[in-house]
């Protein structure tokens, strides 16, 4: 069943990778059942990337996602872009997470969020990252490279490099004592 399985999801990702006009597309594209794509001239995607089932690259048409080499991402996830969001090199992401760059305005709280202009502010995630299961990164967030982000945080400042970082807000619980 396995074998079954695994031949399966070759003939997805090959058909996936020949059909979507990727901006950018590597060598050795992973992508689970269910996985959905949208703008992908949009997209950048670098070498031996993986997608879990059920997740989503979400694109505008003003938007660029670019992900690095080795980017691995987890079940359920949701990662969208209006601007522009970049993941580097060899970051794994966990399942449910999601990553948007975009929100609803709320400038008047009188007024349905619906009718308000959505806010846009670039995301970039550095290379060697691991997001936990359930991280919500806000827009205009900058992670550094190799930062461990625990589950259930929600990431609404930068975080520098070489740390580990948890909580609602997320902060700094650990640091790497050779970088500091
Ligand atoms: C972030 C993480 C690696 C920390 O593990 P750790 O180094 O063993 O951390 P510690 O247990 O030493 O915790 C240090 C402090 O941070 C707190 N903490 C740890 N993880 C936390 C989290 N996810 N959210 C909030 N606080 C957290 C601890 O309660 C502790 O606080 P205290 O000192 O007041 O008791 C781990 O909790 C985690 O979230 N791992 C990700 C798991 C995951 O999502 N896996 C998905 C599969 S890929």
């Amino acid at each position: 069943m396995k074998k079954v399985q695994r031949i399966i999801r070759k003939i997805r990702s090959e058909f996936i990778r020949l059909v979507y006009p990727f901006k950018r597309k590597g060598k050795n594209l992973t992508f689970h059942a269910g996985v959905e794509i949208y703008c992908a001239r949009n997209i950048q995607l670098g070498n031996d990337f993986l997608i879990g089932k059920d997740s989503v690259l979400e694109a505008d048409e003003t938007g660029e996602l670019t992900l690095g080499n080795s980017v691995h991402i987890g079940r359920n996830c949701f990662i969208r872009c209006s601007e522009r969001v970049e993941i580097g090199d060899e970051t794994m992401i966990a399942d449910n997470v999601f990553i948007s760059d975009t929100t609803h305005g709320y400038d008047n709280l009188d007024m349905p969020f619906f009718e308000q202009k959505n806010r846009s502010e670039p995301i970039k995630i550095g290379r060697g990252c691991w997001l936990g299961r359930n991280v919500c990164v806000m827009p205009g967030v900058t992670i550094g490279d190799m930062v461990l982000v625990g589950a259930n945080a929600v990431v609404t400042h930068d975080l520098p490099s070489h740390c580990v970082a948890a909580g609602v807000p997320a902060c700094v619980i650990k640091k790497s004592q050779s970088k500091s």
